[in-house]
C-alpha cells in the first residue's frame, strides 16, 4: 500500500465488510462502531516505521492492532468491555498467525487507568496512538427486515456497545469529553517525544442538533497538552466514475430523508475527520521529567491557551444530551 500525501484519504475503495473479509474473526461485525481497516492501515503507515509500537486505548474489536501487526508494527490495545476485548485479542492472535510480523496484546479495563494497564517497558516509547471515541448511536446499527424477524417494520441490531452505564458511549457528552481529555493526557505521557496521536471521529445529530464531536475532540487533544498538526478527511464513500458513492446505514439514510422531507437540506456524512496531534519533543539541552505537570510542552506551546472541553461545550452542545436513542 502506497501512502498518498493528500489530506483526503481514500479509505473506502471497498465496503467495510469487504475490507474485513478473511482478516477478522467471526463475530467482529457485531461491534457498532469499528474503524475502517484501510483507514487504520493508512495512519499506521503514514506515522510509524516497522518495529515501532502503536496503542489504541479504546480498541473495540482491535482494528488498530490487526492492521499494525499485518504491517510489521507492534500493537497494544485497551478496551473496557470484556466481550470486545476478547474479540480484539482473538483478532490480534489471528493476525499474528496469518503472517503479520508485529506482536499484539490487549488489556481489558478503563483507559483512564492506562499507565497501570500498559506494561512499564512501553512507557515513553509508543510511536503512535490511533483511536476513536465512542460515537452517537444514530450512526450505528444494522437492520433486519420483517421477513427475517416475523415482526412488523425493521428491527435495529448491533447498535449498542453494551448495557453498562459506565461505558463512555453511555455517559452524557460532557462526561465523555472530560474522560477523553483524561485518556489523551495519559496517552501523551506514554508517547515517545515527537510521537503522534491520530483521532478519527465524526459528528452526529441528536433530535436535529449537530453534535460536533470532531471539534470537541480537537479541543480535548489541546487540553491534554498535545499539539494539533493536521486535520484530514478519511472517506467513508467509494469513488466510481468521478462520483462519491456513500455507504450509509439504513438509519443514516432515513434520518437524512426525514430531515429533507421536513425542509432541512442535510447531506449524508461520507467522511470521518482525522485529527493529528504530536507530542512536543524536548528542546535541545533540556531533560525535564515528563511525569510532572508543567512539563516541556510549555516551552514550545505557551503562546496560545489551549481551549478546554468547556470552551467547546458552550459552542456546540447544550450538555444535556445523553447518547441514548
Ligand atoms: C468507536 S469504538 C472503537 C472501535 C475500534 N476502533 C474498532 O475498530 O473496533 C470505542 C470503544 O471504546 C470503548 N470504551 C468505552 N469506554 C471506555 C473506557 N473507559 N476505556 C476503554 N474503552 C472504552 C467502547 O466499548 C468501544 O468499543
Amino acid at each position: 500500500m502506497t501512502v498518498s500525501l493528500a489530506s483526503v484519504w481514500n479509505t473506502a475503495p471497498t465496503s467495510a465488510p469487504a475490507q474485513r473479509k478473511d482478516r477478522y474473526v467471526p463475530g467482529s461485525s457485531a461491534h457498532p462502531a469499528k474503524m475502517l481497516p484501510v483507514l487504520a492501515a493508512h495512519a499506521i503507515l503514514a506515522y510509524t516505521r516497522p518495529g515501532e509500537t502503536v496503542l489504541d486505548p479504546m480498541c473495540g474489536i482491535g482494528t488498530t492492532l490487526v492492521e499494525a501487526i499485518h504491517h510489521g508494527r507492534n500493537a497494544l490495545g485497551v478496551e473496557y468491555e470484556p466481550k470486545w476485548a476478547h474479540l480484539a485479542r482473538r483478532n490480534a492472535v489471528s493476525a499474528m498467525l496469518d503472517g503479520g510480523n508485529g506482536h499484539g496484546s490487549v488489556a481489558c479495563g478503563d483507559a483512564r487507568d492506562l499507565p497501570a494497564l500498559i506494561p512499564a517497558e512501553h512507557h515513553g516509547k509508543i510511536a503512535l496512538v490511533l483511536t476513536s471515541p465512542p460515537y452517537g448511536p444514530s450512526v450505528h446499527g444494522q437492520v433486519r427486515s420483517s421477513r427475517e424477524t416475523g415482526q412488523r417494520g425493521v428491527v435495529k441490531r448491533d447498535f449498542r456497545y453494551s448495557h453498562d452505564p459506565y461505558n463512555l458511549a453511555h455517559v452524557p457528552t460532557d462526561a465523555l469529553l472530560d474522560a477523553f481529555t483524561d485518556i489523551l493526557t495519559q496517552c501523551r505521557r506514554l508517547l515517545r517525544p515527537g510521537g503522534t496521536v491520530v483521532v478519527t471521529t465524526r459528528p452526529w445529530r441528536e433530535r436535529g442538533e449537530l453534535i460536533d464531536l470532531p471539534s470537541a475532540a480537537l479541543a480535548a487533544g489541546e487540553a491534554a497538552g498535545l499539539i494539533p498538526t493536521e486535520r484530514n478527511v478519511a472517506l467513508l464513500a467509494g469513488i466510481r466514475d468521478s462520483r462519491l458513492i456513500p455507504r450509509p446505514s439504513f438509519f443514516q439514510m432515513k434520518n437524512v430523508r426525514d430531515a429533507r422531507r421536513q425542509g432541512t437540506p442535510l447531506h449524508l456524512i461520507a467522511h470521518e475527520d482525522v485529527l493529528v496531534f504530536t507530542k512536543a519533543a524536548p528542546p535541545a539541552g533540556t531533560c525535564r521529567s515528563e511525569s510532572s505537570r508543567g512539563s516541556y510542552e510549555q516551552h514550545t506551546y505557551s503562546a496560545r491557551k489551549p481551549p478546554t472541553a468547556a470552551t467547546y461545550r458552550s459552542r456546540t452542545s447544550t450538555g444535556r444530551h445523553r447518547h441514548a436513542l
